[in-house]
């Protein structure tokens, strides 16, 4: 029979590595422990994708969880309002195929409509209203997907803005991972 010492190390290293994940450690190993956590428990979330994002952002290195949380928030809203500004440059192009022109017009709405709401859910988040927040957040995350949905409905038509769609999608769901862990952890 193996010695009872030899199941303590694996469980105090897990629990040292949980307690300074969450209660203690800032920075670059933050980043990394949180985008770990957040990657397990959503399959949309992109490891490596959730660590470039948030340490690339100003600030994120001294940063608690409930920081690394408004400044994912904060990405989304810098994205949206890039995209709208993008698509609006792309609606100028002449020649535009006139299906497409259509679907450029339905995401400049659909980002238009969710800069508002980026910004309700900063407000939420800053007072603690995690519930709020997260309705909002969800919403804002139906604007990528419905905007690359309409470029799927013709055959042959080939979105320009997948990458951006991507990006946006994939943002909001870090910040709505991120935003669990901090309702969860304090
Ligand atoms: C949008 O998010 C991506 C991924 O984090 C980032 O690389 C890019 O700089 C952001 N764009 C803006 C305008 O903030």
């Amino acid at each position: 029979m193996k010695p009872l010492s030899s199941f303590f190390p694996p469980l105090s290293l897990f629990l040292s590595l949980f307690f300074l994940t969450f209660h203690g450690s800032t920075g670059q190993n933050l980043i990394e422990n949180t985008c770990k956590t957040c990657s397990k428990d959503d399959p949309n979330i992109k490891y490596d994708f959730c660590t470039s994002s948030l340490q690339a952002a100003p600030a994120s290195e001294c940063a608690s969880l409930r920081g690394l949380g408004m400044i994912s928030i904060r990405l989304i809203r810098y994205n949206l309002t890039d995209t709208r500004c993008h698509v609006k440059k792309l609606l100028k192009e002449k020649n535009l195929d006139p299906y497409v022109k259509r679907c450029l017009k339905d995401c400049l709405e659909l980002y238009s409509d969710a800069i508002p709401t980026i910004k309700l859910a900063m407000k939420s988040y800053n007072a603690k209203k995690y519930y709020d927040a997260n309705i909002q957040i969800s919403s804002v995350m139906d604007a990528p997907t419905t905007c690359e949905d309409g470029f799927k409905e013709k055959e042959g038509v080939v979105s320009p803005l997948t990458k951006r769609n991507d990006i946006t999608f994939q943002l909001s769901a870090v910040a709505l991972s991120v935003m669990n862990l901090v309702k969860n952890n304090g």
